[in-house]
């Protein structure tokens, strides 16, 4: 009768483990009691980038990499993307399940009401040069959130954790709009609480003192792009132990209160291999320049010169299912806006990519980057708010994720360990003598 364990001979010493197997995994601690001696410290794991470790038990979002599946909550992310809007989302992300209707109502207004950001916020933003990326500041002020609301360190209370929640998910976007308008010298648009989520942030961020004529018709309202811009927000809202997820929990792991956490998150999501790589994007469109070059460029990434931005996954090994979804998203913007030439690259890239071996051995295929830029450009964002229209919808799966690992019995503090190559024991030399000077 087959068991639940692993049987392990130590080649070295002759003596085989029995080693119990959970959910696929074994624990690392129990490495510990292969020894070659009583004074052996015990076998670890070694795996640069945790290609192969699971770091905590999760009950908020499902991938397979193979089939190309996300589920939040177990729903798949095709049905919310179609069904549910970004907060309905935020709100079962955090509280387990989608909102009823008298929910849903209650925590719209509470959102809405919430999206105001204290002045004194306003001091650090001018203190920021007048060309400084987007990203940057919305890393620093949310942290700085931290000192307005010094309650946020009781992280054990649960009702001092629902209030931080509402406060970031509805004071992001305010903080990135604000970013926004002091990178572009414009004054500042304060919050709508008649809009919603999306076309709030849109009118913080676009609303201005142009003439109409200069943009479509009730630009910042239009039906259409605050759709595609919260479906946008729904696909990015969570995504499992992601490089900025694992970042949160690592930092909450020493119970440091939530803005901070999330700042610590939004720091590794601006990094070109993670949330900044829909910046990275529309960099290398532009550096392509034209279908006829597609070719030419392929060939660097062939040869190992260039990435391909926006494209391969460490989970998915597929396509991801996020891809799909805004590619028919960033159909819909370009109706309105009006499409340009970006676009035709990137779909000869992907029709490229897609049928050459190279690609096709490494599993490469495109990303949720691969076309979210070319959508929030054509809505009017320049590359530089990539990274922060990630962080905005990721708020919601960062703090759940957060609040898991806080309130789960099993983890700790996050303390590595590692292997030394570095100098053996050494005694600091006696100092030389200086020569004297004759
Ligand atoms: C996000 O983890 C998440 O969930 C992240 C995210 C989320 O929602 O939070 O999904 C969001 O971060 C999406 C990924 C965005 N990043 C990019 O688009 C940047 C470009 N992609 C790569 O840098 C890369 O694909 C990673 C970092 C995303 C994943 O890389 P892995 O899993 O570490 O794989 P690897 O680097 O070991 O690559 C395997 C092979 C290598 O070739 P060989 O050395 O075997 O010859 O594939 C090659 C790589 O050189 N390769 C690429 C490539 N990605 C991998 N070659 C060209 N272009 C690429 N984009």
């Amino acid at each position: 009768m087959s068991k639940d364990t692993l049987s392990i001979t130590d080649n070295r010493t002759g003596v085989t483990y029995e080693i119990p197997v959970e959910s696929g995994t074994i624990r690392a601690m129990d490495l510990r009691a292969i020894k070659t001696s009583e004074k052996d410290f015990g076998l670890m794991s070694y795996d640069p980038g945790y290609m192969n470790t699971a770091s905590c038990k999760s009950r908020i979002t499902f991938t397979d990499g193979d089939k190309g599946i996300l589920r939040y909550r177990g729903y798949p992310i095709e049905q919310l993307a179609s069904k549910s809007t970004f907060l309905e989302v935020a709100y079962l992300l955090y509280f387990g399940k989608l909102p009823s209707a008298e929910e849903a109502i209650r925590w719209d207004h509470g959102i809405r009401y919430h999206t105001m950001i204290h002045e004194g916020i306003k001091q650090f933003l001018n203190g920021f040069r007048y060309d400084a990326h987007p990203m940057g500041i919305l890393v620093s002020t949310v942290a700085a959130l931290a000192t307005f609301y010094p309650e946020s360190k009781k992280v054990f209370d649960a009702e001092t954790r629902r209030i931080q929640f509402f406060r970031l998910v509805a004071k992001m976007p305010t903080l990135a709009a604000f970013a926004y308008r002091h990178r572009m010298g414009m004054p500042y648009i304060y919050p709508e609480n008649t809009l919603s989520y999306a076309e709030n942030f849109l009118n913080m961020t676009f609303h201005g003192s142009e003439p109409t004529a200069l943009r479509p018709p009730d630009f910042e309202h239009d039906p259409v792009l605050a759709r595609a811009l919260d479906t946008l927000f729904v696909l990015h809202a969570d995504h499992e132990q992601n490089c900025s997820t694992s970042s949160i929990r690592m930092v909450g792991s020493a119970q440091t209160d939530p803005y901070t956490a999330v700042s610590a998150a939004g720091a590794a999501l601006y990094g070109p291999l993670h949330g900044g790589a829909n910046e990275a994007v529309l960099r290398m469109l532009r550096e392509v320049g034209s279908v006829e070059k597609v070719p030419a460029y392929v060939k660097q990434v062939k040869a190992g010169e260039k990435k391909l931005f926006g494209f391969g996954h460490r989970v998915y090994k597929s396509y991801d299912p996020r891809a799909r979804i805004i590619k028919k998203c960033a159909d819909q913007v370009f109706e309105v806006m009006g499409r340009n030439g970006l676009i035709d690259i990137a779909t000869e890239l992907e029709r490229i990519a897609l049928e050459d071996d190279y690609f096709i051995q490494r599993k490469l295929y495109p990303n949720v980057d691969f076309y979210s830029g070319l959508i929030y450009e054509a809505i009017g964002f320049p590359a530089e708010m990539f990274p922060v229209l990630f962080a905005i919808p990721r708020t919601p799966g960062w703090y759940s994720q957060w609040q898991e690992h806080l309130t789960d019995p099993e983890q700790k503090l996050a303390r590595p360990r590692q292997i030394y190559l570095g100098e053996e024991a050494r005694d600091v030399p006696a100092p030389e003598l200086p020569e004297l000077v004759k």
